[in-house]
């Protein structure tokens, strides 16, 4: 398909939305002009790419695709560093590679790169432009896709445009939402919540050069871009467009719910964040249809449909599973799997072609996002569900294994968030007996073969799969110590990796099991996108359990989120089944045991033949 013909597809609604936006006819030709630049400059590989995505479009869900994500510094130092450790991420079985913001930016207070100072230079320290397309170019013949942390809400104050703002220049200013008193933005306050109520109160920051209010909805050197100037979004969308034309595939929409603002809204998920969104799909529909998009949505359930737009006219290709996430944690503290169950249903009954990267840890904080109605329903307490869930994390009780902390703990409203890496919240930095250490591989295993068995993309957080633990070093760095999520960012350990090559050791008993796991979605189809995907009732609410299908393939994945023995049983599900784990055949319609911690995934047997079906 030619450009010609995807840019003839795309242009009408894309003048429309943009005209009813911006209604600035200049400003789109020279959009349009851009694109078709962009298209002759595209190389030969990519475009090859584009052919091959358009031939298979839901490429990104396909049962062999696994995702990690990471800090180029703390996993290899720089572009090349990473280039060079390809043969351990092919062992991981890595196909899709997040790297975390890489842009430039303050040498200091950058919030972990999330304040950018220039969109499209790569931070010098961890290398140019062409290590990063040098990079892109290996990861892709490799089987791996690159992708960019793209931070489009806001810039640092240190960007040429905030740089020019301070000094004075007025289209500078324009790119941000800059007021000389407090009048709007007080109006502004009266609505819109605080993100980091401990370590940045308030959106709006005062800059003593420009002698005007700057929002700023994250930390006060994070200036909120002005989407209502349609040059912010020309220079926003051509800047992703010049990305993919270096090679990324997917593009992570960092705090996208945030980018349109209005007096007397919560000024998150707005109706003109989605013509933006949508406005950016189609033009990477048109210069670069191999890039997808990636929304960093962390809002509830409700909230989430809308990201991903209708069938005909859709928004983001995947989205974070951040309910699933918090549930997944949740039902393991408290071993009680209904929240979970609910709340998978939840994100089931949206439109089919929505998706989830499905995950445990990355570099945030676990935020206690419950559905507070469904809490009620069920006799819970959100306030002290959220309280307990925050103290067994943090290590707070004699019964909790988990070394976390907390994150912008609030004394008003009692509200906290999580903080710790995988291997330090399910066990292992507390473990000193081996029955407690094979309790926390457990843990592990339970809550990463959840991940594998959703529907949707598996994300491991780097460092996971070797079981890096909390690292409390950020402590005594003044620039780090007052941001708790940077404990469970530690640098990623070459000498720990090589344990895992000796049997029984933790490295190697983690990193079997995600490597079991990969060999379990890639060895059925039922993994594949296109299997139905239901919770099921296990009649006991200590089990969680998830079933696929796909004609007359089944599969059953059962978890026992409890550390104690539990029965569960299925109705309609007859006939035998093999666990893929074990072996051992268990007949799930009458009644199955499972050991604490124990995860099973049961797949049928073909009446015909007997042969599993897989
Ligand atoms: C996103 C990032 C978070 C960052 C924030 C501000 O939520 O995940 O780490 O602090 O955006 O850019």
């Amino acid at each position: 398909m030619s450009y010609s013909q995807r840019f003839n597809a795309v242009k009408d609604e894309l003048e429309w939305l943009y005209m009813e936006l911006y209604g600035n006819r200049d400003m789109l030709n020279s959009l349009e002009d851009f694109m078709e630049r962009a298209d002759s400059e595209r190389k030969e590989e990519l475009k090859a790419l584009d052919e091959k995505r358009l031939a298979n479009r839901r490429w990104y869900l396909s049962e062999s695709m696994v995702a990690e994500t990471m800090y180029t510094n703390l996993f290899a130092g720089t572009f090349n560093g990473i280039a060079d450790k390809v043969s351990y991420l092919k062992e991981l079985g890595v196909t899709y590679l997040h790297l975390m913001p890489f842009l430039r930016t303050p040498q200091k207070d950058n919030d972990g790169g999330f304040a950018v100072s220039d969109f499209l230079t790569p931070d010098e320290r961890l290398g140019t432009v062409e290590d990063i397309i040098s990079l892109a170019d290996t990861l892709r013949k490799n089987g791996i896709s690159l992708c960019m942390d793209f931070v489009m809400n806001h810039t640092s104050d240190e960007h040429e445009w905030a740089m020019k703002a301070k000094s004075g220049e007025k289209w500078a200013q324009d790119m941000y939402m800059t007021f000389p008193d407090r009048t709007i933005p007080d109006e502004f306050e009266k609505t819109m919540p605080e993100v980091f109520p401990e370590t940045a109160p308030g959106n709006f920051v005062y800059s003593e050069e420009m002698g005007r209010w700057v929002l700023s909805t994250f930390y006060p050197k994070q200036w909120d871009l002005n989407y209502q100037n349609p040059a912010v979004f020309n220079a926003i969308a051509s800047a992703m467009v010049i990305w993919a034309n270096r090679g990324v595939e997917v593009f992570r929409l960092d705090a996208v719910p945030y980018i349109w603002k209005e007096i007397g809204t919560s000024c998150r998920n707005l109706p003109k964040v989605h013509t933006i969104v949508r406005m950016i799909r189609l033009i990477l529909e048109a210069v670069a249809p191999a890039a997808i998009l990636k929304g960093e949505v962390v809002m509830e359930p409700k909230e989430l449909a809308a990201y991903f737009g209708t069938k005909e006219k859709p928004e983001c290709h995947l989205l974070y599973g951040v309910s699933s996430m918090v549930n997944i944690w949740g039902a393991l503290a408290s071993e009680d799997t209904r929240l979970l169950k609910c709340q998978t249903e939840d994100l089931l009954s949206l439109p089919e072609h929505s998706a989830f990267v499905n995950y445990v840890r990355c570099h945030d904080d676990i935020g206690w996002g419950f559905d507070e109605n469904k809490e009620r329903e069920l006799g819970i307490d959100p306030l002290l569900h959220k309280i307990y869930q925050y103290r067994f994390w943090a290590g707070d009780f004699p019964s909790s294994y988990a070394r976390g902390g907390l994150y912008n703990y609030d004394e008003k409203t009692k509200d906290a968030r999580t903080v710790g890496t995988t291997a330090s919240l399910v066990g292992l930095e507390s473990a000193e007996t081996e029955e407690e250490i094979d309790d926390a591989v457990k843990r592990f295993r339970l809550i990463y073969s959840t991940v594998f068995a959703m529907k949707g993309l598996p994300l491991i957080n780097s460092g996971d799969e070797i079981g890096m633990l909390n690292d409390r070093g950020y402590m005594n760095d003044p620039d780090r110590k007052e941001d708790s999520r940077y404990l469970h960012r530690p640098a990623f350990d070459w000498e720990k990796e090589k344990r895992k090559k000796t049997a029984g050791t933790i490295e190697n008993r983690l990193f079997s099991i995600i490597k079991e796991l990969e060999g379990i979605r890639s060895s059925s189809t039922l993994f594949s996108p296109d299997a139905e995907v239901f919770t099921w009732d296990s009649h006991n609410d200590k089990v969680f359990a998830i079933r696929r299908r796909q004609g007359e393939k089944v599969l059953l994945s059962v978890f026992n989120y409890s550390h104690e023995k539990q029965s569960a049983r299925f109705e309609y599900f007859t006939g035998l089944y093999r666990d893929m784990l074990t072996g051992i055949t268990a007949e799930p319609g009458r009644s199955i045991d499972l050991d604490g911690y124990q995860v099973m995934f049961l797949a049928n047997y073909l009446q015909a033949d007997r042969n599993l079906c897989l």
